[in-house]
């Protein structure tokens, strides 16, 4: 398993995951082609991933994964269901930069990040992002703590596309 240092994003560090989260919205932008979302605004950005709540409010938690000292990647946690059903955590966003994939990194650092935050956790997968179901699939199968798992298929007002359920920690 790659070395992955988690660590909570201080209030200062907004910046970077602003910064990391242009690199996270183009690799969305390649779901959003043939719809209105995902266009580079005039300046040549993206839009600003909406992140005040993560230093506000609770049930949030920002985090950056590091590798031998160099940004490796994001999570960013709130409690927000899409299935509707009660849960501790959301994953909301999950990101490894691209020259640390398949390599195990986004394994271990979402290991890291499940077992430092157990309970009951949803992890929604825009329908066409199959890459991703395969690595949650994957990454939730292998935690040594998981139990419960469920995948249902939703396509609804709140969410088109796969969500996993799942409990880390004793049931
Ligand atoms: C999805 C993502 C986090 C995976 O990170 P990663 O570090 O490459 O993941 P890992 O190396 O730990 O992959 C573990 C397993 O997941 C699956 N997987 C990962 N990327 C995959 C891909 N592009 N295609 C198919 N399967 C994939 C494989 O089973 C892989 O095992 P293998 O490499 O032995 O075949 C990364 O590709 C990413 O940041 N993507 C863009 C953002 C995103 O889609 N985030 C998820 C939002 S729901």
């Amino acid at each position: 398993m790659p070395d992955v240092d988690i660590a909570i994003a201080r209030a200062e560090e907004r910046p970077i995951l602003a910064n990391m989260m242009q690199f996270y919205v183009h690799d969305f932008s390649e779901h959003w082609a043939g719809q209105e979302t995902g266009e580079l605004e005039t300046d040549g950005r993206f839009f600003d991933y909406p992140l005040d709540p993560y230093w506000r409010d609770p049930g949030h938690v920002p985090l950056l994964f590091r590798i031998g000292g160099h940004l490796a990647g994001f999570a960013l946690i709130n409690d927000h269901s899409h299935s509707d059903r009660p849960l501790e955590r959301n994953m909301a966003e999950f990101f490894v930069v691209r020259k640390h994939r398949r390599g195990g990194v986004g394994t271990a650092a979402v290991h890291g990040v499940f077992s430092l935050y157990p309970g009951l956790w949803e992890a929604a997968v825009a329908r066409r992002n199959v890459s991703a179901l395969a690595f949650w699939r994957a990454a939730v199968r292998s935690h040594p703590q998981v139990s419960e798992i469920e995948e249902d298929d939703f396509t609804t007002d709140h969410w088109n596309g796969p969500i996993l359920r799942f409990r880390i920690g004793p049931s």
